[in-house]
């Protein structure tokens, strides 16, 4: 089969992570008889830079036609001054919102090899750590009403604006109780419904849902719970379902306890076939263009794309079981790295997955 990929460099160490990546979907092309087109479209930083944009439309109408996305990561210190709309990080809500993806799925899987990378105590990691966290991705307080008011009586104002509609809630619910049928079973509502009136509503309409879903076990947690459970015991843990920006923070906090935030990948879905994909680590100016990068968040990131978008279930195997064997050998960029392990950079790193996947 032939498909067709969009990319997305964009900036800091995204072009690092996705060049590893490129390669890595070529030698999976080789092995299983697939061809590749691969499409470099421009958003972010470098797309302002470039076209004063950073989001041009050129980008939404190639990423649109495209079987799948693959991006890196957008942003940095350069652009940090621009106003809202024309900052890098609106190419991503705006890339989000033009595919219709509300379905952000993010992994974090403790590998076996890894146990030394985590933070927390060794009998917490012993019993394995493997939860899913389904974030809501194009509403919520990202996407809701926003503005300033100059006057006030404490001075200028700002204010940004959390809303949820029934059907928002319904089809990320839906999305999460459908994953967790394929999983263990169990959601985890997490919300702020002791707060926030759209947590309440968010909360109703998935109680409504779960009777869909007898067979899965429906729970609910606040927010700030959650964030010290997921710390305390995660493995209470299988399916997380939450806003866009609970979400947000939950999956950088499960990020960690999984290893690194270098390690975690992402897959941005909506109702076809069409997946954007990327690490849900930014573009992390402090070590970019230095060959520090971990490329493995967006390596297995291309894995849940052969998975969702393309249906093609051996070949994400393959490249998940590439990643696993390199960690048991031993192999450890900086962010992974402890001690007796080998510290190597982002491209050998590339390299000895491809190795892997060759053998
Ligand atoms: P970040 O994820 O870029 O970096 C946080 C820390 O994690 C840094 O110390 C960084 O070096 C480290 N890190 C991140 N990815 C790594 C990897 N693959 N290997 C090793 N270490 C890694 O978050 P930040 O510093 O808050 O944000 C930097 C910029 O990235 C900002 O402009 C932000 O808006 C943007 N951002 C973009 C995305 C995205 O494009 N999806 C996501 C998050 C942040
Ligand atoms: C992510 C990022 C983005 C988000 C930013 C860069 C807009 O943090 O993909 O996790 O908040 O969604
Ligand atoms: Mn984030």
């Amino acid at each position: 089969m032939r498909y067709s990929i969009a990319t997305i460099p964009g900036d800091g160490i995204g072009p690092e992570v996705i060049q590893e990546t490129i390669l890595v979907l070529n030698k999976v092309g080789e092995i299983f008889g697939h061809q590749m087109d691969f499409q470099e479209v421009l958003a972010g930083g470098i797309a302002i830079d470039k076209t004063g944009m950073p989001l041009p439309k050129e980008t939404i109408e190639i990423c649109r036609n495209s079987d799948a996305v693959l991006l890196g990561a957008v942003g940095g210190p350069k652009w940090d001054n621009l106003s809202g709309d024309k900052r890098p990080e609106r190419a991503l809500l705006g890339l989000r919102e033009a595919l219709g993806l509300y379905a952000n799925i993010r992994p974090a899987v403790l590998y076996q090899a890894l146990k030394e990378a985590s933070p927390l105590r060794s009998d917490i990691v012993e019993k394995g750590i493997d939860i899913c966290v389904v974030r809501e991705l194009t509403g919520g307080i990202y996407f809701g009403d926003r503005g300033r008011n100059k006057e006030g009586k404490m001075g200028e104002s700002a204010y940004d604006t959390e809303s949820y509609s029934v059907g928002e809630v319904e089809r990320i619910a839906r999305s999460a109780f459908e994953i967790a049928r394929k999983r263990n079973r169990k959601v985890t509502s997490v919300d702020k419904a002791n707060v926030l009136e759209s947590s309440r509503l968010w909360r109703s309409v998935i109680v409504e849902l779960s009777k869909d879903y007898p067979d899965v076990a429906l729970d609910h947690m606040y927010i700030d719970n959650a964030a010290m459970q997921l710390i305390r015991d995660p493995q209470q843990f299988d399916v997380i379902v939450t806003t866009n920006m609970f979400g947000d923070i939950l999956s950088d906090e499960a990020s960690m306890i999984t290893g690194s935030i270098g390690m975690l990948p992402s897959a941005s879905l909506g109702e076809g076939s069409l997946g954007m994909y990327e690490p849900i680590h930014g573009s992390a100016p402090d070590i970019a263009g230095e060959d520090k990068a971990n490329p493995i968040a967006t390596i297995l990131s291309s894995a849940m794309m052969l998975r969702f978008s393309f249906a093609l279930e051996e070949e994400a195997k393959a490249i998940e079981n590439a990643v696993m064997k390199v960690l048991e050998n031993n192999y450890r960029t900086g962010d992974i790295i402890s001690k007796g392990m080998t510290l190597v950079g982002t491209k050998e790193m590339g390299r000895l997955i491809l190795q892997e996947l060759a053998k």
